[in-house]
């Protein structure tokens, strides 16, 4: 079970002592949501905050890409240090390159459904990503309520992934808290991204610690 700490929710002026908390309590990677706006109703950062942050932790960075023309920014987000990088399939009409290209890259690829994108979207990419993001809220913005519907999403794509005897690790992102971890676990994802109930509790190093004896 990997928790990914997710900066949104953070104090965005004292990113990498935040980081450094999680990080304490066990954090396996760092969730960083990049929005620009048109794909989702909201802005967040760039490549330079990604620059920053790689200096400030020796953790992975994973970037979800909520922005539109991917594949003009993702060099840039590489190059800034990004280790996974996942793009959105309802945003990319040449995923198979775009995923093709990160790997080519030497970063770890993803792609990332939408709540009320089905999974049968994935069917031909697959094979080919290292993990599916299921957004268990519709994206845009910290803190909203988790879409029970997606424990059964999950559970669908883990039987998938282990009928086709894939590899692709599930990842879960959205309302994510020590409530519903264990069932998410129990469904089949792996890899829980928490913004709010990490960065929102006061004590991110004991919400992570948690988090993890939640999934235990
Ligand atoms: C939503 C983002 C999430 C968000 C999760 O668009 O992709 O990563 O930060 O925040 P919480 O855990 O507060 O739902
Ligand atoms: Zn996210």
């Amino acid at each position: 079970m990997i928790v990914a700490p997710s900066i949104l929710a953070a104090d965005f002026g004292r990113l990498a002592e935040e980081i450094a908390k999680a990080e304490h309590g066990g954090a396996g990677v760092v969730h960083v949501d990049v929005m620009d706006g048109h794909f989702v109703p909201n802005i967040t950062l760039g490549p330079p905050v990604v620059k920053s942050l790689r200096k400030a932790t020796s953790l992975p960075l994973d970037c979800h890409l909520m922005i539109e023309n991917a594949d003009r920014y993702v060099d840039a987000f590489a190059d800034a240090g990004a280790n996974w990088i996942s793009v959105h399939v309802e945003a990319m009409p040449h995923l198979q390159r775009t995923i093709a290209h990160l790997r080519g890259r030497g970063v770890r690829p993803g792609v990332v459904l939408n709540p009320a994108t089905p999974l049968s979207t994935l069917d031909e990419i697959l094979p080919e990503v290292d993990y599916v993001l299921v957004m268990s809220v519709n994206p845009g913005f910290g803190g909203q309520a988790f879409l029970p519907q997606s424990l059964d999403k999950i559970r669908r794509l883990r039987r998938t992934i282990g009928e086709r005897g894939l590899k692709a690790q599930i990842e879960v992102d959205g309302g994510v808290d020590r409530g519903n971890v264990k069932a998410l676990q129990q469904a089949g994802a792996e890899i829980f991204v928490v913004g709010s109930a990490i960065f929102g509790t006061g004590d991110p190093e004991a919400a992570v610690r948690s988090l993890l004896e939640a999934g235990a």
